[in-house]
């Protein structure tokens, strides 16, 4: 075949869905409209940990407006089946008013269903519920953790007994909270025995697939939509209670219910980053070359899951070394399940390698880049695989080139405007290039447009955009003559909206159907005489703007109307697909960054202020410039929050959050945030999928919280090894 043009991928467009954004046509999920919803509003557990006693709901049901207050005392009893089609960790999930135990602050322990948003919420402030309260434990430094996973190559422990030079350093990270502008929400509706639900998720198929094994209902009875998602940085990637509690509700009410977490819900009503306690030991030689680091990582879970996520392959991959230890265990706590949230579990590798290898080159004497470069791997240490592509070293130079490198002082403190010092840090970043099963369908219009639709979803990187500039170029078509379309489980089957797999998978699926279609509509052509271009060779024939021609011969060709309609056909159709190659992997797969920051840091308030950003990036083609530019400042804004704001606070006595709000949970605002560049080199993986991506939303944020901490370092000469940095640290 000959290879298209490519005229809509690598073009820096604009959002195909921006005109509906604004102008607010897009829908999310608590606005759509269902014909005789009703509102619910959940009652959370007061306690951290015990059994209800009691449940006094005469208050709340002679409140005008409220229809009936649910809880476990009358929920029906659901079938709560075993799902593997899903994201649950192991454990034993919540069931939602199944039985009275209590086992976290803010778990659902009663629904109001009221004929108005008012009347529900104002309904569940008059719930009176009794605990039977047991002291509950939330302090991950308190707990006892559960057995851990191990890695170990050579012998860490002999190699560090013997290194010139070691270090044992201990880090802190907070939890953090996804807190996407767009709460979460759901409308649930019951026909008979079919349930569809409207949801903010970042998988409509795991949602579909695990109401259907919490209702005991096949999945094809379950239809989950959400066309838009008003973001969610991976809080949308597991179906939470309050889902459940919709749609209990429906079935109890035999109508349509609606329920919206409030803000304050958020933070217990969905999963989080989970906090860290992590022991780094390392050791090298004085010339800087690695000999061995040891790890052991702490790290939250609840009482019922065992949460775990990708913290361990950093640790065994980003540089050479011929001795690792690595020890993760998680803690259960009286808390709900953590999730996956931006970068997981490499954002946080990142910021305790990246921190110490940056002590490492301070107490060396060394550059920090040039401490990186002699610990370049020649492959994949982990596993003996060569790498399908890492620039990394390219990453380097570019960065320090752009952001002025040569400019920063080695010594700390050595830079001082009026009351600021000055400095600035670096850290590498990487992410595994995650692809899976997915499966688009594309069909070509006898008008000569086309649609394009696979379950994906679109939490706002831009997928409708991306897909749309895939399919148009595979079809041969301008981007307003495609529609893609998402957010629907009766559409192919696709995978998690997440873990940066969604351009890999999808895409992969997209391209290959529109090809197919493609190639459809150029067979037809050939092999009819009534066309222009019969006889000719079909691997000769490319499309552009919908006509077909021969690559050398523009002059001879038709267009898919010309030839669908002489034809009499509707339209063409193809089921694409991707899945990842059987067996082992060939290469290591993983996007990578060099991510460089510099801070001003008020020498006697201790107040960090970023000035400056740049990220480089390693991470194959480049499908939508300005999208990608657009998820790099969201990454890296959200690293600022993770380095320097973001903390969500516990408090141990009875284990609810204090600072459930966006008042006193700080995120990066406007002017926290500086200037931002972004670079992203010119390639693409040809190992990895058939677009040669390699995945960008975890990227862009791994590597942003160390640089900064790096950078604090070389400000002020204090090495802060907790997250968030706070003023009150540097003081
Ligand atoms: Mo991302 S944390 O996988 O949504």
């Amino acid at each position: 075949m000959s290879p298209q043009p490519q005229a809509a991928v690598g073009a820096p467009l604009s959002r195909v869905d921006g005109r509906l954004k604004v102008t607010g046509k897009a829908l999310y999920a608590a606005e759509h409209d269902v014909d005789g919803v009703v509102y619910a509003a959940i009652v959370d557990s007061g306690i951290g940990r015990g059994r209800i006693t009691s449940i006094d709901t005469r208050a709340a049901l002679a409140h005008p407006g409220v229809l009936r207050v649910i809880s476990h005392r009358d929920a029906p009893k659901l079938p709560y089946r075993d799902n593997a089609g899903s994201n649950n960790p192991p454990g034993r999930r919540l069931r939602v008013f199944q039985d009275d135990r209590v086992l976290f602050h803010g778990q659902p322990v009663a629904v109001v269903v009221a004929t108005t948003l008012q009347a529900a919420q104002h309904g569940a402030s008059l719930v009176e519920v009794g605990y039977d309260a047991e002291r509950s434990s939330t302090d991950l430094r308190e707990a006892e953790a559960d057995e851990p996973t191990r890695y170990a190559r050579g012998d860490a422990e002999a190699a560090l007994r013997s290194a010139a030079v070691r270090m044992d350093l201990t880090y802190r990270t907070a939890r953090n909270h996804h807190n996407p502008m767009e709460p979460h929400a759901a409308i649930a509706r019951w026909s008979g025995p079919r349930l569809t639900v409207w949801d903010k998720t970042q998988w409509v198929v795991g949602t579909q697939n695990e109401l259907a094994a919490v209702f005991g209902i096949p999945a094809q009875a379950v239809r989950v939509i959400s066309p838009f998602v008003g973001g969610a940085f991976g809080s949308g990637l597991r179906c939470w209670p309050h889902v459940v509690v919709a749609a209990l509700a429906a079935r109890v009410m035999a109508r349509p219910v609606k329920v919206v977490l409030s803000r304050r819900q958020m933070y217990f009503g969905t999963g989080f980053r989970p906090s860290y306690e992590y022991r780094l030991r390392l050791g090298s030689d004085r010339r800087g070359r690695l000999t061995a680091m040891a790890h052991e990582m702490d790290a939250e879970t609840s009482s019922y899951e065992k949460f775990t996520e990708t913290i361990m392959p950093a640790g065994q991959m980003l540089y050479s070394m011929p001795n690792v230890s690595q020890a993760y265990r998680t803690v259960p706590l009286d808390v709900n399940t953590p999730l996956w949230m931006r970068g997981p579990g490499f954002a946080t590798a990142s910021f305790v390698i990246e921190s110490a290898m940056d002590e490492l080159a301070h107490q060396l004497g060394l550059d920090p880049i040039e401490l990186r470069r002699r610990n370049e791997p020649a492959e994949d240490e982990s596993n003996g695989l060569p790498f399908s592509t890492r620039r990394l070293r390219e990453c380097y130079t570019v960065g320090a080139r752009e952001f002025g490198w040569d400019r920063r002082r080695p010594e700390p403190r050595s830079r001082r405007e009026g009351d600021w010092l000055i400095g600035m840090g670096m850290a590498a970043g990487l992410y595994e290039t995650q692809r899976n099963t997915a499966q688009a369908r594309a069909r070509l219009n006898a008008d000569g447009t086309a649609t394009v639709e696979a379950a994906a979803s679109d939490m706002g990187p831009g997928t409708y955009t991306s897909q749309t500039q895939v399919a148009a170029d595979a079809l041969g078509l301008t981007m307003g003559a495609v529609t893609f379309r998402l957010g629907d489980s009766l559409f192919p089957p696709t995978p998690p909206h997440g873990g940066s797999m969604t351009m890999a998978s999808v895409g992969s699926a997209v391209l290959d159907g529109c090809d197919q279609v493609r190639q459809q509509a150029i067979k037809l052509a050939v092999e009819d005489r009534r066309s222009p271009l019969y006889g000719a060779a079909a691997q000769d024939v490319v499309v552009r703007d919908g006509r077909m021609h021969v690559k050398d011969d523009p002059a001879r060709g038709e267009t898919y109307r010309q030839l669908l309609a002489r034809n009499n056909r509707t339209h063409l159709e193809a089921l694409g697909s991707f899945s990842r190659p059987s067996g082992a992997e060939r290469h290591s797969y993983y996007a990578y960054n060099a991510t460089f920051a510099e801070v001003a840091v008020d020498a006697t308030l201790g107040l960090v202020r970023v000035r400056r950003m740049l990220g480089v990036y390693d991470a194959g083609r480049i499908i939508s410039p300005k999208l990608a530019h657009s998820q790099a400042i969201g990454g890296i804004v959200g690293g600022i929050g993770t380095a320097l704001l973001e903390h969500t606070v516990t408090d141990h006595r009875d284990g609810r959050i204090v600072n459930a709000n966006l008042a006193d949970y700080l995120v990066p605002v406007n002017a926290d945030v500086p200037d931002i560049k972004t670079i992203y080199l010119d390639g693409e993986d040809r190992e990895a999928d058939p677009l040669g991506v390699k995945g960008l939303g975890e990227l862009v944020h791994i590597g942003v919280a160390p640089a900064i901490a790096n950078a604090v370092f070389n400000a002020t000469g204090r090495r802060i090894r907790e997250l968030p940095i706070t003023a009150e640290a540097l003081l």
